[in-house]
């Protein structure tokens, strides 16, 4: 029987999900990002559960989307096989998702990394949009979401003249959050969704919407859905919980209500 292309594990209130390609260094394939996708669908169902880490192989998170796959299909087919949606389907989960970027994110493995929301490293993480240098150019959102995360020059760079970033240089630019050794990178992303875990859940959901609707969003306009969503959250039996809690000097219970 074959493995599976994507592992699920579960660590009480967080999961795990770890891409498992590594002949081919997680280059992604139709069947391994559905996989991934009906992963996150079901984990974003589940009540219990409050943070997902995506982490990839001991070489590569994942070293681009899968070119045998991208040579083979023609234009219709690009357009209308949904291969790209994927990463539409990753960025469109409730809950928080950890990228841990081990080796190399390339390509659409950058583009999954940047899907989530949040990118950690290690040191021997190497990013980079090679598209242009295979006569193509990054079709899952890697010209949008590299702007919006490390600035305008840089993303040229990167896009137009294949400059890659070691680990050091993205914690450096803020496309990653935090840097640590690579025996440390499963350890340190799941004590990051354990603190998530601690949190309100629906404070966190409502405030991962609000700050990636507040990338799209004229200011005023986001102001505005902060405050109409702060409001909301005063009906909820959580925030009256972390309030009691804090008085009380205790951890708040949340009920996710
Ligand atoms: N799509 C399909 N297969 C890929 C792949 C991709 N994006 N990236 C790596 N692989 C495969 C290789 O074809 C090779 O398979 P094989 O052993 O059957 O020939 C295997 O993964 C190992 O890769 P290899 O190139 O031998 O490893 P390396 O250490 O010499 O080089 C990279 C590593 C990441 C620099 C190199 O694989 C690479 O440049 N990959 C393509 C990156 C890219 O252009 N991504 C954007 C795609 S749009």
């Amino acid at each position: 029987m074959t493995e599976a292309t994507v592992l699920l594990e579960r660590h009480g209130a967080m999961a795990v999900l770890r891409l498992n390609r590594p002949e081919k260094l997680n280059a992604l394939n139709a069947a391994m990002l559905s996989a991934l996708v009906g992963h996150l669908r079901a984990l974003d169902a589940d009540p219990t559960l409050r943070a997902t880490v995506i982490l990839g192989g001991p070489r590569a998170f994942a070293a681009g989307a899968d070119i045998g796959t991208l040579a083979a299909a023609s234009p219709v087919e690009l357009l209308s096989s949904g291969f790209s949606d994927h990463w539409d389907a990753v960025a469109a989960i409730r809950h928080p998702l950890i990228a841990a970027v081990s080796g190399y994110a390339l390509g659409g493995g950058l583009e999954l990394a940047l899907a989530c929301d949040i990118l950690i490293c290690d040191e021997t993480a190497v990013f980079g949009l090679p598209e242009t240098s295979i006569g193509t150019i990054p079709g899952a959102g890697g010209t949008q979401r590299l702007t919006r995360s490390l600035g305008k020059s840089l993303a040229m760079e990167i896009t137009l003249a294949g400059r890659r970033l070691t680990g050091a240089e993205a914690l450096a630019t803020g496309l990653a959050s935090t840097l640590c050794p690579k025996a440390e990178l499963e350890g340190t992303a799941l004590a990051l969704a354990g603190r998530i875990a601690t949190q309100g859940p629906l404070a966190v959901g409502m405030a991962k919407q609000l700050l990636l609707q507040g990338q799209d969003m004229p200011l005023a306009a986001g102001i505005q859905l902060e405050r109409s969503l702060a409001c909301l959250l005063a009906a909820s039996e959580d925030r009256a919980e972390g309030m009691r809690a804090f008085a009380e000097k205790r951890r708040p219970v949340f009920t996710g209500r």
